[in-house]
């Protein structure tokens, strides 16, 4: 879809449908809802004193023009109230009004830009934001599905401003959250395709196109390479499958004095392997790549929008299969940096492929990384604690997840940060290696990173659990069902804190 800018009268567009907006006890409204008021002769300002419209949150009133204007539509968007309002419910508010749209019918759509006018939020991120929400908003999955005869696609959205000033910011803001809009909706394209497509091979074969689209360095390595590496905890995993594992390498050049390496999970399916998980509700384990997807997405949106910094992403990619050769409870493998691994359950699996992702990156770049960021559907544990709702957080250095935090919320997405006290580390000691891969059912979450922790040298580093906001089964905001494309969104705007405000050396 396009989604551009253009001078004028949103009364005067010609569209399908042309969208206002009225916050919460407003009775005669001003702005861009108060002159297309004015040209449905006081139309609006009459439903609302009818009581048909109050300017709830996400409250949808469509009026009918009656040849009043030259859009036969106008869609009048609550906003709630105006003391709460914020970016993210303008976000939210252009999702929920593209999908009011597109069941309406309408492939041509204007809007005035919301938040911009009495709640006074800055021009170039409200329009950001629409953006952003719109074509989240939006996104379907439908390629493995016959389509549907009547169905439409809104093919353009307007932004229609009458101030000359503030147009330039408003296409900069367009252009940004159409960059990131687009990488969330990559990422939930990934994790929404079938384990039976989207095998590490494929993985790997739409990070290259990506990268070459995008002018990204992409090497991918196989299994010989593993080998040669020392790659012997996730070489482990592979083992019980019949689908060659990848190591998929991108990297990002755009100057600057830091080098950041993102590290995501790539599991292109979960059956737990020996350990082999219950068949109730298992096809979300094609969902095991998220991190992966997430880190590979968000490297596309950052070579377009190119920050000053350095990145290089890995994602170890496999199965985890219970084949023949596969990995059995009580088995020894020896990581990359020479660490050997109990593997008490072969479900754990997540931290035995990162392990040995977290080792190469540290090697393969010159004098090391600056930052590491790594992002996994890692465990179960991370929904008991804290839900659908936020992604959890724990780190070796809190100046980084202080940076991480502001990167979050600006993209609307949220994070909690879990204890490492290293009290809990005991729970991973092994009486046969250097350490087991799993640490109990208490505190799983912060087991989990303790092990990861071991792969990391000094470092500052932040390991993210995002299983429990993978997917959504409701449409809400720019959450669609299936895939939610957390936290691409998160992973470039940290790109550009850290490539202005590095971390003290
Ligand atoms: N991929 C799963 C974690 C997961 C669970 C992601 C639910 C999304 C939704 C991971 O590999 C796993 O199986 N973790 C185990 C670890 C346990 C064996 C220590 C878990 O959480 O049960
Ligand atoms: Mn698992
Ligand atoms: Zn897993």
């Amino acid at each position: 879809m396009d989604i551009r800018v253009e001078r004028g009268d949103i009364a005067q567009q010609s569209a399908d449908m042309i969208i206002v907006n009225l916050f919460e006890g407003v009775t005669s409204p001003g702005g861009g809802t108060g002159a297309v008021d004015a040209a449905l002769d006081g139309a609006i300002s009459q439903v609302i004193n009818d009581g048909g419209c109050r300017g709830k949150p996400n409250e949808m009133t469509m009026i009918h023009t009656l040849g009043k204007l030259p859009s036969p539509r106008v869609l009048v968007a609550g906003l709630g109230k105006q003391e709460d309002f914020t970016l993210d419910k303008v976000r939210a508010l252009a999702a929920t009004a593209a999908r009011y749209a597109r069941r309406a019918r309408c492939e041509r759509i204007a809007s005035i830009t919301h938040g911009a006018g009495i709640a006074g939020l800055d021009p170039h991120d409200c329009a950001q934001a629409i953006a952003e929400g719109t074509v989240m908003g939006l996104y379907t999955f439908n390629r493995h599905k016959k389509p549907k005869e009547d169905d439409i696609e809104v093919q353009e959205l307007v932004l229609v401003e009458f101030d000359q000033s503030r147009i330039a910011a408003l296409q900069r803001g367009v252009h940004r959250g159409v960059v990131l809009g687009e990488a969330a909706n990559a990422a939930r394209d990934l994790s929404n395709e079938p384990g039976n497509v989207l095998t590490p091979t494929e993985l790997a074969a739409r990070a290259q196109a990506l990268a070459a689209d995008t002018g990204l360095e992409c090497e991918v390595f196989d299994q010989p390479w593993m080998e040669e590496q020392g790659m012997g905890a996730l070489l482990g995993v592979a083992r019980g499958s019949d689908q060659p594992p990848k190591f998929i390498v991108l990297r990002y050049r755009g100057g600057g004095s830091s080098h950041l390496a993102y590290v995501g999970k790539g599991i292109t399916f979960d059956t737990g392997g020996i350990s082999i998980k219950p068949a109730a509700g298992m096809e979300e384990m094609k969902g095991d790549m998220s991190g992966g997807a997430a880190v590979i997405a968000a490297m596309g949106a950052i070579a377009k929008l190119k920050p000053k910094i350095d990145i290089t992403a890995v994602i170890p990619a496999t199965e985890n299969m219970p084949g023949g050769r596969a990995t059995k409870p009580g088995d020894v493998v020896r990581a990359m940096d020479g660490k050997s691994i109990e593997v008490i359950n072969t479900d754990a699996e997540g931290r035995l492929i990162l392990a040995d992702a977290l080792c190469y990156v540290q090697a393969a770049i010159d004098g090391g990384p600056d930052a590491i960021v790594d992002v996994a559907t890692l465990t179960g544990a991370i929904s008991i604690a804290l839900g659908d709702v936020a992604m959890g957080a724990m780190t070796n250095d809190d100046a980084l997840l202080g940076r991480l935090q502001r990167a979050a919320e600006e993209a609307g997405e949220k994070i909690w940060q879990l204890p490492m006290y290293e009290e809990y580390k005991d729970q991973i000691k092994s009486d046969v290696a250097d350490m087991k891969n799993v640490g109990g059912r208490n505190a799983g979450s912060i087991t989990a990173a303790f092990f990861l922790k071991e792969f990391v040298d000094d470092t500052p580093w932040v390991h993210i659990d995002m299983a429990g906001v993978d997917f959504y089964e409701k449409v809400k905001g720019v959450t669609v069902k299936g895939a939610s494309g957390i936290p691409v969104r998160t992973l470039v705007h940290l790109a550009f804190i850290l490539a202005n405000e590095p971390l003290e050396a």
